[in-house]
């Protein structure tokens, strides 16, 4: 029987990371799971373990350079190998006019959103050459692609995600690493219930962006991240793919 193959899974404490986690472990896939949150992401892995699967928790916070190192060598103790990463851990600012906005919510997001996801391929790709080839995934945006007033650091650190993503799927392509993005619009996540709390007509205003009627559901995500990590996928790299309910499209 071949080798089973082996995913890191960044913010997998809650929402999309965590349900894309037990997605990966169904598809029987070891996952090891990047989190800052202890019980959260014990909460995680033992989604994983009634899924079936096979995983570790490795605290790390993606904006330090020893954890992303450490979240690699770990993976790498544990399982011997790694094919797979959905590089998800985020973070969005309040919304609130461009000329309010601080230097610390601006190191902030860029340290989470950009360093966090450059610094998790910079480990995991020389990983990945080992076993000759892999594939990766980044969480972007729909705010990667298009703009939005009030948040204009998350937009800027989500358009950095496709800069990356097509960066290193060009300098990849041959080594066998594919390296692609998705780009959500709004998730039923914690994320969401930040940004707009118990605001109805926020609410409302946001899901009208959705020509489908309603906001997306994690696993709509981690269908698209599964199908983008497996084979089925294997003449795609440097893709951008929308899971928005064709809000940018419209
Ligand atoms: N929910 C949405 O509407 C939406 C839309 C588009 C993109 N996204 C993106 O999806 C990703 C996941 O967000 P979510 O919606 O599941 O929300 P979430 O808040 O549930 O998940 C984000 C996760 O990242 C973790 N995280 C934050 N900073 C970290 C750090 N420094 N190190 C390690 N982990 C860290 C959080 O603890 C959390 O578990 C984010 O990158 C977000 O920008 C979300």
């Amino acid at each position: 029987m071949a080798e089973q193959k082996v995913a890191i899974v960044t913010g997998a404490s809650s929402g999309i990371g965590r349900t894309t986690a037990v997605a990966l472990a169904k598809e029987g896939i070891k996952v090891s799971l990047a989190a800052r949150r202890d019980k959260e992401a014990e909460e995680t892995l033992l989604l994983v373990k009634q899924a079936g699967g096979d995983g570790i928790f490795v605290k790390t916070d993606v904006s330090n350079e020893d954890d992303a190192k450490s979240l690699v060598e770990k993976t790498i103790k544990t399982y011997g190998r790694l094919d797979y990463a959905f590089n998800n851990a985020g973070v969005v600012e309040e919304p609130a006019s461009f000329t309010t906005k601080t230097s610390s919510i601006f190191d902030k997001i860029m340290a989470v959103n950009v360093k966090g996801v450059w610094l998790s391929m910079k480990y995991e790709i020389p990983q990945m050459l080992k076993n000759g080839g892999g594939a990766i995934v980044n969480n972007s945006s729909v705010y990667g692609v298009i703009g939005h007033p009030q948040l204009p650091i998350y937009v800027a650190s989500k358009h950095a995600v496709l800069g990356l993503t097509r960066a290193a799927a060009l300098e990849y392509a041959k080594s066998g690493i594919r390296i692609n993005s998705v780009a959500p619009g709004a998730i039923e996540t914690e994320m969401m219930e930040q940004s707009i709390g118990n605001d109805k007509q926020l609410r409302e205003a946001l899901v009208a962006l959705h020509p489908i009627g309603r906001a997306g559901k994690p696993e709509e995500i981690a269908n698209a991240v599964v199908w983008l990590l497996s084979d089925k996928a294997s003449f795609v790299t440097g893709h951008t793919l929308l899971v928005d309910g064709g809000w940018v499209g419209r």
